[in-house]
C-alpha cells in the first residue's frame, strides 16, 4: 500500500496533464463504446430482442437501422452485440459477417468476403458455382454440417446498406433477404444506412422479402442529456493514478458545465448538430489547450475551440487576397446592395473601384485596367465569384455577368481580421460612395 501511495503523491503536474491528455484523447478519437447509448433506450431494447431471437432461438429476421450520420447507428449495434455476446450460448454459436458498401463494391467481392469471414475458404476450394444463390446456399449448408441437423445462426451486418442497392440486379440483397425469409438457415440481416428513403431504392422482389422492420436513430436527445454527456466525457475515471488531481479535475469540469458562457457554446453546438462526432472534435480542440501552466479546462478554451470549429472557409480565404482583390470584393458588395443582388459585370466593378480611388482613397494604388482584370479573373478562379449560368462564353470577359458568392457578414468579418487592412478601405466597406 505504501508503494501505491508513494506513486500517487509523486506524480508531477506535468505527468498528470499528459495522463489526462492521453485518457481523454483516446476516448474522443478511438470512439470507444459508451457504457450505455444515450437517449436510445427503446431502440436498444428492440434490437436486442430481435437479435436474441436469431442467436438463441434460431429465428431468421431482417431489420434496417436508419439515421443521419454520427447519430450512433454503429454504436447502437455494437452495444447490443456486446450485451448479446455475454450470453454464453450465443458466444459459442453466433457467427458474424460484416460487409460495408464502401468496401464490397460488387457482389463477387462481397461473396468472397463472406466466405473468408466464415472461414470456409478451404471448404469451397476450387468449386465453381452456377449462380450467386447456389454459392450462398453452399456456404450456409456448410455451416450445418457436423451439427445435429441445426445450423449455426449467422448475423449479416451490411453497413452503408444503400450502396448494396446499386449492385447488379441487387443479387446479394435479394439472396440474403430471401434466406432470411425462408427456413433455410437462421440468419439475421441488419442494414445500417443514413438514407431515410432507402426502401425506395430496392427492387420489388427484394423489397417484398424484407421484413420492413426499421429502427430510427434520429437523436431525440435533450439538451440536458447532451450536457450530462459532455460532463461524463470530460470526467476522469475513478482509478486515475493521482487521486487528488483526478478529483480536482472532475470538480473543475462540473463547475465548467455550469458556466453560463459554456452552456451557450454547447447550446449553439447542440442546435447546429446533435452529432457526437462534432462534439468530440470540439472537446478535443479545447483539450489540446490544456497544459502545465493551465492544467484545467477553462471556458475560453471551449470558446476558442468553438470558433475554430465554426470558422468559415471562404471568409478565411479572403485573408490571402491582395488589397486590390479585396477592393474588388468590396465594390461587388456595394453593387449587390445597389442592384439588390442582381448579377453585374467587370465593367461595373471597375467603375465602382475607380470611384473609390478618385474620391476617397489615399492608400490604394491606382492600378491599370488589365491588372484589375487579372485580379478579377483570379477571384473567378478562387470561386469567390461565379459566372451566371447561361452567360455566353463568346461575350467579352468585361461584359460577362457574374455573381458574388460571399455574403455581407463574411466580408465584414474577414475585413476585421485582415492583416493591416488600410482604414480607408475598411470605411469604404461600411459605407458606399453614393
Ligand atoms: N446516443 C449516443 N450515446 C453515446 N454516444 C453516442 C451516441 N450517438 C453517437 N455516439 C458516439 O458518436 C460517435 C459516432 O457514432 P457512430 O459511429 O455510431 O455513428 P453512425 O450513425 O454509425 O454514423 P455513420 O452513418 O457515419 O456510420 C461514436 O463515438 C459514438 O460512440
Ligand atoms: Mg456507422
Amino acid at each position: 500500500m505504501s508503494k501505491r501511495k508513494s506513486r500517487e503523491t509523486h506524480m508531477t503536474s506535468g505527468e498528470c496533464v499528459s495522463q489526462v491528455q492521453r485518457i481523454l484523447r483516446e476516448r474522443f478519437c478511438h470512439q470507444g463504446l459508451p457504457e450505455k447509448p444515450v437517449g436510445l433506450d427503446s431502440q436498444y431494447k428492440h434490437l436486442l430482442e430481435l437479435l436474441k431471437r436469431t442467436a438463441v432461438h434460431g429465428e431468421s429476421n431482417s431489420i434496417l437501422i436508419v439515421g443521419p450520420r454520427g447519430t450512433g447507428k454503429t454504436m447502437l449495434l455494437s452495444c447490443v452485440l456486446r450485451e448479446l455476446m455475454d450470453i454464453n450460448e450465443v458466444q459459442k454459436n453466433l457467427l458474424q459477417v460484416y460487409l460495408n458498401g464502401l468496401l464490397q463494391t460488387d457482389d463477387r467481392i462481397a461473396l468472397r468476403e463472406i466466405t473468408r469471414q466464415l472461414n470456409l475458404e478451404n471448404v469451397v476450394g476450387d468449386k465453381v458455382f452456377g449462380s450467386f444463390a447456389e454459392n450462398l446456399g453452399f456456404l450456409l449448408e456448410a455451416l450445418r454440417k457436423g451439427d445435429r441437423g441445426s445450423s449455426q445462426p449467422v448475423l449479416f451486418v451490411l453497413d452503408e446498406f444503400d450502396l448494396f442497392a446499386h449492385h447488379k440486379n441487387q443479387t446479394l440483397l435479394y439472396n440474403l433477404l430471401d434466406v432470411s425469409q425462408s427456413a433455410q438457415a437462421p440468419v439475421a440481416v441488419v442494414g445500417l444506412t443514413c438514407r431515410l428513403d432507402v426502401l425506395e431504392l430496392l427492387e420489388k422482389r427484394v423489397k417484398s422479402r424484407f421484413s420492413h422492420r426499421q429502427i430510427l436513430v434520429a437523436s431525440s436527445l435533450t439538451f440536458g442529456q447532451y450536457l450530462d454527456n459532455v460532463r461524463s466525457q470530460l470526467s476522469l475515471p475513478q482509478d486515475f493514478p493521482d487521486a487528488r488531481f483526478g478529483q480536482e479535475w472532475n470538480d473543475s469540469v462540473a463547475k465548467l458545465c455550469e458556466d453560463k458562457s459554456v452552456e451557450e457554446i454547447l447550446q449553439k453546438q447542440f442546435n447546429s448538430s446533435k452529432d457526437f462526432r462534432s462534439l468530440h472534435l470540439l472537446l478535443l480542440l479545447a483539450l489540446s489547450r490544456v497544459n502545465v501552466s493551465s492544467p484545467t479546462l477553462r471556458a475560453v478554451d471551449l470558446l476558442e475551440a468553438s470558433r475554430l470549429c465554426t470558422v468559415d472557409a471562404k471568409a478565411n480565404m479572403l485573408h490571402g487576397l491582395s488589397i486590390l482583390e479585396l477592393c474588388l470584393i468590396i465594390s461587388m458588395k456595394h453593387l449587390n446592395d445597389i442592384y439588390d443582388g442582381e448579377p453585374f459585370n467587370f465593367q461595373m466593378v471597375h467603375n465602382e473601384y475607380k470611384k473609390f480611388i478618385q474620391r476617397k482613397s489615399n492608400s490604394v494604388h491606382n492600378y491599370e485596367k488589365p491588372v484589375i482584370l487579372k485580379a478579377f479573373e483570379h477571384l473567378l478562379q478562387l470561386e469567390l465569384i461565379k459566372l451566371v449560368d447561361g452567360s455566353s462564353s463568346k461575350t467579352q470577359r468585361e461584359y460577362q455577368l457574374v455573381r458574388l458568392l460571399l455574403d455581407h457578414g463574411q466580408i465584414m468579418e474577414a475585413l476585421q481580421r485582415y492583416p493591416q487592412c488600410p482604414t480607408d478601405v475598411k470605411q469604404w466597406a461600411v459605407s458606399s460612395l453614393a
